[in-house]
């Protein structure tokens, strides 16, 4: 190979590194101590060169190295400005140098301010599993088997007969067998259904169930906090009202709607299905109904985040589009 073949061979082998890694391979092929043009010298007889071919040699040689050097240097910054990093030569122990702030997801910022709320009134906050036996999220709410809230539809079941929980309440009987009574505390979680999407509508979504049990808690207890829950959030008076709902693991049961300013609008607003806490319920986890009573309800967190922050569409929330991520603070 004649010196400008070699040339020829380390700029066509540069063109295709792309990492600083394949640099060095090409760097050490050419240069290192085995290197094609190191060997050039090595391979060399001198005693039998005059001293003018001595000489054109050392010429040759040296200005084939110096090219060497500057077409790796050339490649070199090359890389450095296409932003391509090695995964061996990321240095995961250096500060980040990326100096914007994340921000916290309105999601996560309701959920944890809920907390505080129900914490300042006593209640604990638990946490619980989103992948659920079919007893915790039907059976011990007291939803027969052929109840439509099992359609295989709105639920993702899993090969082992387990169930995404489709809602918070799946928590009720772990809850109350863990806490044991008197008990007041919230669980909030993610939940699934097999939904089509639209703008109110998703698979996954959050909840916040809570329950109060103790001796004679009744319909009046759960106002009161219910009440007092939403005047907390919303920083001034809110009025209630509660409508008959239907759900078999309460009763009775109701929706509970809140009086707010909509779209310019004053009206009720329905937000948080609750009741009181069916017997059937309270004796599947070995409580006594004639001692014991309570109220439980579930707060859609999704729900009241959208009202919170005004947010259109449901499916902006899980989309990690972070156009939409950024505008939210970064601190709560
Ligand atoms: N789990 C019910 C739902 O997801 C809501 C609910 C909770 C109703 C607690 C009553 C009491 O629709």
């Amino acid at each position: 190979m004649n010196l400008d073949d070699i040339r020829l061979a380390l700029v066509a082998e540069l063109a295709s590194a792309s990492t600083d890694a394949a640099l060095a391979q090409v760097r050490a092929r050419y240069l290192g101590k085995d290197g094609v043009i190191t060997n050039l010298r090595k391979n060399v007889d001198f005693s039998k060169l005059s001293p003018e071919e001595r000489k054109a040699f050392g010429t040759g040689f040296n200005t084939l190295k110096d090219q060497a050097e500057a077409e790796l240097e050339a490649a070199k910054v090359r890389i450095a400005a296409s932003g391509v990093r090695d995964a061996v030569e990321f240095d995961y122990t250096l500060p980040g140098n990326d100096r914007r702030m994340g921000a916290i997801h309105p999601i996560v910022a309701t959920t944890l301010e809920v907390e505080d709320i129900f914490r300042s009134m006593g209640f604990s906050v638990y946490h619980g599993d989103e992948a659920v036996s079919e007893f915790e999220n039907f059976d011990a709410l007291n939803i027969p088997g052929d109840h439509p809230a099992r359609d295989m539809q709105d639920t993702f079941w899993m090969e082992n007969g387990m169930v995404l929980r489709t809602h918070t309440s799946s928590m009720q009987n772990r809850a109350l067998r863990q806490l044991g009574v008197p008990m007041r505390a919230i669980f909030p979680g993610r939940c699934f259904r097999n939904e089509a999407l639209d703008i109110t509508h998703e698979n996954t979504f959050y909840q916040l169930e809570g329950m109060m049990v103790d001796k004679d808690v009744s319909v009046a207890n759960l106002i009161a906090v219910m009440r007092d829950f939403l005047s907390a959030v919303f920083r001034r008076d809110i009025e209630v009202r509660l409508r008959p709902g239907f759900f078999p693991f309460v009763e009775p049961g109701f929706e509970l709607d809140f009086k707010t300013t909509l779209n310019g609008v004053r009206r009720w607003v329905e937000l948080m299905p609750c009741g009181m806490i069916h017997p059937v319920v309270l004796r599947n986890a070995g409580i006594d109904p004639e001692v014991y009573s309570g109220f439980a309800f579930g707060l859609g967190l999704t729900r009241l985040a959208m009202l919170r922050h005004g947010i259109p569409d449901i499916r902006l929330l899980n989309k990690a589009d972070l156009r939409f991520n950024q505008q939210f603070p970064a601190a709560l």
